[in-house]
């Protein structure tokens, strides 16, 4: 029978026999699956693990405030923080296809982090990735092949050839709800094990097209004032992710005596067990209706909200 406490006793044996006395790195992205591969890999291995944390100017809101403080000052990790904004804002400058976007990200990352522990004088052999079942299923075919691909997921595909790590992915057999419960079976705290996934590239796949600074600004501030109103309705335990998209059209408006033609923002909840299939969610009215007044009138920039109502599949719980 499967249980957390012995999947962790089987992994951190596992891991042990693997690494001997070699060095390990892994990239916390601040999510629910890298944070668990990382304290897994911890138990194992201690300060053999170093985890680099990129802040690829693609995260939320004191996203990267909060990864340092959780990760290295509570649970005691080798954390080394990367300020990356300006490489990835150029690599992705003009570009607008959800593919190349991906695959930049991806690219950027994984030389970032070559050269994060290269610097660190660590060698690294290793990296850990929290790569789980549905993300293998989704990038791989039923046959063995690489065909059916829906969207190249940036911990799977993606990453180059020539890339010097052998990978340490302990979590690819696991659902996210199981992967929960060896978070919290390891004692991470309920905020972090709870979280709403959060795609590897991150804030780049939710401007739709082009990438800029406006646009991320603007849809952070949206995300967060969204999240906070969910939070504050005590509704964010049952959504499986919930998330503002910044569309690349303008609409118009009415503000006093004046025509406004500014930004849409599309909001998106699902509830899910596995990521593979969602619904969208029910939201009631009223809260709907604080998130939508308090983006309108606190976001400069966005004059109109609307809400998505569409279920994976057909659609997918990303919008790229
Ligand atoms: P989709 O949009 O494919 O998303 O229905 C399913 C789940 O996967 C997350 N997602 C990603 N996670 N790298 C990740 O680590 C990615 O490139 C990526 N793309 C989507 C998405 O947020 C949802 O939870």
């Amino acid at each position: 029978d499967w249980t957390p406490g012995h999947f962790i006793d089987q992994e951190v044996a596992k891991i042990r026999a693997l690494v001997g006395d070699r060095q390990v790195i892994c990239g916390l992205s601040g999510g629910v699956d890298s944070s668990v591969a990382a304290a897994l890999v911890h138990k194992a291995i201690g300060d053999q693990l170093t985890c680099i944390f990129v802040d690829t100017g693609l995260l939320r809101l004191h996203e990267r405030e909060q990864v340092e403080r959780t990760m290295g000052q509570h649970l005691g990790m080798k954390l080394i923080t990367v300020r990356a904004e300006d490489r990835f804002l150029t690599a992705l400058a003009g570009v607008g296809e959800p593919e190349r976007k991906r695959k930049i990200i991806g690219e950027h990352f994984i030389r970032v982090f070559e050269s994060a522990s290269e610097e660190a004088g660590k060698n690294a052999a290793f990296l850990v990735q929290g790569t789980l079942y549905p993300d293998v299923i989704e990038s791989v075919s039923a046959k063995g092949g690489p065909s059916a691909t829906i969207k190249t997921h940036h911990n799977v595909g993606g990453l180059p050839k020539d890339m010097k790590f052998g990978l340490i992915e302990p979590l690819r057999e696991l659902f996210k709800d199981e992967v929960r419960n060896v978070g919290r079976e390891l004692g991470l705290p309920e905020e972090m094990v709870g979280r709403h996934p959060f795609p590897g590239p991150g804030l780049a796949i939710r401007v739709l097209g082009e990438v800029s600074p406006y646009a991320l600004d603007i849809l952070r501030r949206a995300d967060a004032i969204y999240l906070e109103e969910i939070r504050a309705a005590g509704l964010y335990p049952e959504i499986w992710q919930a998330f503002a998209v910044f569309l690349p059209v303008r609409s118009v408006g009415v503000m006093g005596d004046g025509r406004t033609y500014e930004h849409v923002i599309a909001l998106r909840a699902v509830t899910s067990t596995d990521g593979m299939t969602a619904d969208w969610y029910a939201f009631p009215h009223d809260v709907l209706g604080r998130i939508s007044n308090r983006i309108i009138n606190e976001v400069d920039g966005v004059n109109r909200v609307v809400y998505d109502i569409s279920s994976k599949p057909p659609a997918t719980i990303e919008w790229e």
